[in-house]
This record gives structure tokens, sequence and C-alpha cells, in this order.
């Protein structure tokens, strides 16, 4: 008898697109909702579903630009994408049970953020800036106490994704007497411009090391080890908890709105250039400035990883997707020679730090830390009179989403127990604190290691990242949204 072929692990029909394989984009905008009339709100989103864009019609997609690319044929392949969450409040305001998305911290029994909801987060354990008040010190729209769901709408121009929320704006009635959705905010995020395409406002190539998902991902690259399904997918083999039904094949986003204050991050860079590389080879002040930008990040602007060329850019290396995901700290871990242990990417996923210690130590896996990084730029280039004053006078940055089936230990511990924290890495027995993360990391900011031959020196560093607002949501499945969230019309 012939061997039954094995269960495909997701279905991919019924899992929104943007978790497992990232909506396409030149351009993306996110429309954060509040619901003015839920049951005709629940009546209205009936008719959204079949806009909605899974994960195989994201694979079509990319098939499709695949194609043009091969064919050579001039200008991009016109496509939208639509994706819908929504927040602890928005379930409550549905009527809707979501008591298996939100479980007490089964250590500590602290309330889950999903339920504690991103404003409260942001200065309970974010270490988010307060105002007097104790709100965290955010854009008034994320301040009001009516944020009940995001959609996305990606897409190769923004004609074609305002078309697509003209729609959507006429399902829910929007700026009629029988609306029921009310935008709160809406931001439109771009990818930059030519060659900068893929690179985050400071100017490093972004989206290279997100985890390969076990049962999704065919092609796996050297680098960490595969997460099993259930550290993004709800339901699967690696979520912790027992989820209703409807709440399977789902994923929670942590959003975050932070504005980056370009001109600055760049006056400091060429305040502080590193004087000579590890091998004490004497560097010109813009060498010296690169190079402190790519220790602060763990990777050159190019994208290539400072632990594996860690005095000089290598282009080459960057491009090589089976080669610039190839490094683990391995060996590093009282050393902060190759990389800072404070560095950006060393921070967010330590690798071999944790997982393989010193030893006598018991190692500690990070996969239940891995989160699925999405999300795009906002705000323009920078201009002329920016980089002239090296002050930022106009608003940009990132927003900032990234998926994960449990908040405790993905965004929240990320940002809190590593970024934050001057003392993480744990097993390092150095001198000299790490610092925090110099991107991300709030509180009293410097940082060791950016010297590569004076690893003890502390720089100190203004905030180049501030956040002004963000929510905790859940993607539903399909599914969960016909039986569930919508009703029939
Ligand atoms: C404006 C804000 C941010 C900027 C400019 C930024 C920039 C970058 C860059 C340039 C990389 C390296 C490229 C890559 O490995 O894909 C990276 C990696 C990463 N970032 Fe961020 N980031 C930001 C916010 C955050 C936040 C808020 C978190 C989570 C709390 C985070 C978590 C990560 C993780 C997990 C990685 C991959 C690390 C690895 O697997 O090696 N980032 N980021």
């Amino acid at each position: 008898m012939a061997t039954p072929p094995t269960p495909p692990e997701f279905n991919l029909d019924n899992i929104q697109g943007d978790i497992l394989s990232g909506l396409p984009k030149k351009t993306e905008t996110y429309i954060v909702f509040s619901i003015t009339n839920a049951t005709k709100f629940r009546k209205d989103l009936h008719n959204l579903i079949p806009l909605i864009k899974t994960v195989s019609g994201v694979l079509k997609d990319r098939q499709a630009i695949d194609d043009h690319k091969k064919k050579k044929l001039p200008g991009l392949v016109p496509m939208t994408g639509v994706n819908i969450s929504f927040s602890h409040l928005g379930f409550t305001t549905l009527g809707i049970d979501d008591t298996t998305l939100r479980p007490v911290n089964p250590k500590t029994g602290a309330v889950n953020p999903f339920e504690l909801g991103q404003k409260v987060d942001a200065v309970t354990n974010l270490g988010d800036t307060q105002k007097l008040n104790g709100d965290p010190d955010w854009d008034e729209a994320f301040l009001q106490g009516n944020i009940h769901g995001l959609i996305i709408i990606s897409g190769d121009s923004h004609l074609s994704v305002n078309a697509v929320r003209l729609k959507i704006e006429a399902i829910f009635g929007v700026r009629t007497p029988t609306a029921s959705l009310k935008e709160v905010i809406s931001i439109v995020g771009d990818v930059r411009p030519g060659a900068e395409a893929g690179h985050e406002h400071f100017g490093f190539l972004d989206g290279i090391s997100n985890p390969v998902v076990t049962g999704f991902d065919t092609v796996i690259n050297p680098g960490p080890k595969p997460v099993n399904p259930g550290v993004i997918v709800t339901g699967h083999n690696g979520d912790t908890t027992t989820r209703a039904d409807w709440a399977t094949d789902g994923s929670f986003l942590a959003f975050r709105y932070l504005f980056q204050e370009v001109p600055e991050f760049n006056v400091f860079l060429s305040k502080n250039p590193i004087p000579k590389d590890g091998n004490g080879v004497a560097l010109t002040p813009a060498d010296g400035s690169e190079l402190l930008g790519a220790r602060m990040v763990g990777r050159w602007k190019s994208g290539a990883p400072i632990d594996v060329s860690p005095f000089k850019d290598d282009p080459a290396l960057a491009a090589d997707a089976t080669r610039n995901n190839d490094f683990f700290f391995a060996g590093e871990i009282n050393s902060q020679l190759k990389c800072p242990f404070a560095a950006h990417v060393r921070k967010t996923n330590p690798r071999d730090d944790l997982e393989v210690p010193p030893t006598g130590i018991t190692p500690i896996p990070v996969e239940g830390n891995r989160i699925m990084r999405r999300g795009v730029q906002f705000g323009p280039e920078l201009t002329p009179q920016e980089k002239a004053t090296g002050v930022t006078a106009h608003g940009r940055g990132l927003l900032f989403a990234c998926y994960q089936t449990n908040l405790f230990n993905g965004f929240q511990f990320l940002q809190q127990t590593w970024a934050n924290n001057a003392d993480f890495q744990p097993f390092e027995t150095q001198p000299e604190k790490p610092g925090l993360d110099p991107l991300i990391g709030q509180g009293v900011r410097s940082m060791s290691g950016l010297d590569p031959l004076n690893e003890q020196k502390l720089l100190s560093m203004p905030q180049f990242i501030i956040p002004r607002g963000g929510e905790y949501f859940f993607a539903p499945s399909i599914n969960g949204l016909k039986t569930t969230i919508a009703t029939a019309t």
C-alpha cells in the first residue's frame, strides 16, 4: 500500500497573505479604524472578505512578478492586496469572545499584551516616554482609546491602492450617515526610491532575516534553524495556547509607528568615527563613520553581516542569500571584536549567544522569540536643508509590523527584555555592560563594543527612533472572518 501523502501543514487559502509571505508592495496604506456600528460592521465585513489577499493569492502574485521580470517587460505588474486585523477592544465592541487570544503569562500571571493594549503596554513594559498624564508621548490619534482594527492595503502604485481604498470605504459606508467604520488615522508608507528600495531610512537593507517556517518555506538557506509553524500561525505545532476554532490560522500583529531622526543619526555617525578597524588599520573619517553605523546595526548598509565581514563591506556577500544570514556569533560570548553585544541584530536575535552557551550552562532556545517582520517606510527622503542642518524637519520612519503567536515572547520580549536591557546578553563575563540596542533601545542610551580595539568604551547616544503610536492586533483566518466575525447580509 502506498504511503498516504503528508497533509499540507497549512491551508494557504485560509491564512491572510501578509503573515507567511508578505504582501508584495511598492506602497502600503495602513488604515487604523474604529467601529461605529457593530451590527452593521459585521454585515459589511462580509463584503470585504472577497477582497482579502490570502497566502495563496500572494504566491500567485509573486509568480506573476517573477514571470514579468523574466520576460523583461517594462513597468510593474498591477496588483493590490488587502488584509484586516482587530484589537481586543475591536472584538469586545463586536461582541466576540476572544478569551483564547489572551492567555495570561503562565510564568508571571501578567496580563496578555493583546488584552492590555499597546497604549498601556508602552508605558508599563516597552519603555516609551510618558506624558505628564501617564499616556505615552504619542500622536493624539493613538491615544483616544478607540482603535478597533487595522486594514492594510498594499499595491504597486498609489493609484491602484487608492482605488481599492475607495471600494473599501464604499463597503463600510465611510463618510455617509450609515457608516459602520470611522478612520482614526491612515498612514501611507512607501518603499524608498531607486537604489534605496528595500533599505530603511537610515540606509540599511532591511527584511533579510525572517524566520524560515517549517511546513511552508521550500527554500531553506543556511542560517538560524527553521521555526515550528505555530510560532507564527495560531493553532499549529509550536503555538503554546489552545485556541477556539475560529482563532486558528491567524497571527498577532504588533504594529508600531516609529519615527526615525535620520539627519541626527547621520550627524552622530560623522561625529564619532571609529579610528582604527579591529586589525589596527587606521580608517578615514568617512570609513570610520560607516563602520560605526554597521556596528550599531550588526550589518553594513548593503546588508552584509559584520559577524562574517567585520571591518569591510562586502556587497557580494550581502546579495548572496546562501551566505547573508549564515552567522551565529559562534564562540563570541565574550567577544565584541566582530559584533557588539548590543548591535541591533545581535540583541533581537542572539543566535548562539543563547543557544550554544559556555559548557555547563543550559542552552536557551530562541525559537519562541522569533518574529515575522513586515512593515514599510513612510515619509519623504531627506531634503537638502535637512542634510545641511542635521536636523529633522519632516516626519519619516518605519511602519513596523511583525507577526507572531505569542506577544509575551515575541515583540514585547524583544523590546523589553533584550533591547531595553543594558545587561543583556547574559552569559558574557566581560567587565563592560553591553548597553541598550542603539536603534530601538529605550532608557539611558549607551552601548559598549563600538570600537573594536576598545571594547569596554561606552558611547552615549540620543534616541534616534521615536515611537509615536501603535497597537496589537489579531489577523484572523478567512474561516474565522466568515464564521464568527462577519455575519451574513
Ligand atoms: C525604525 C525602527 C527599526 C529599524 C530602522 C530597524 C532596522 C533593522 C535592520 C537594518 C535590520 C537588519 C536587516 C535584517 O536582518 O533583516 C533589522 C533586523 C531586525 N530587527 Fe529591526 N529595525 C527597527 C525596529 C525593530 C523593532 C521595533 C524590532 C522588534 C522589537 C526589530 C527587530 C528586528 C529583528 C528580529 C531583526 C532580525 C535579526 C536577525 O534575525 O538577525 N526591529 N532591523
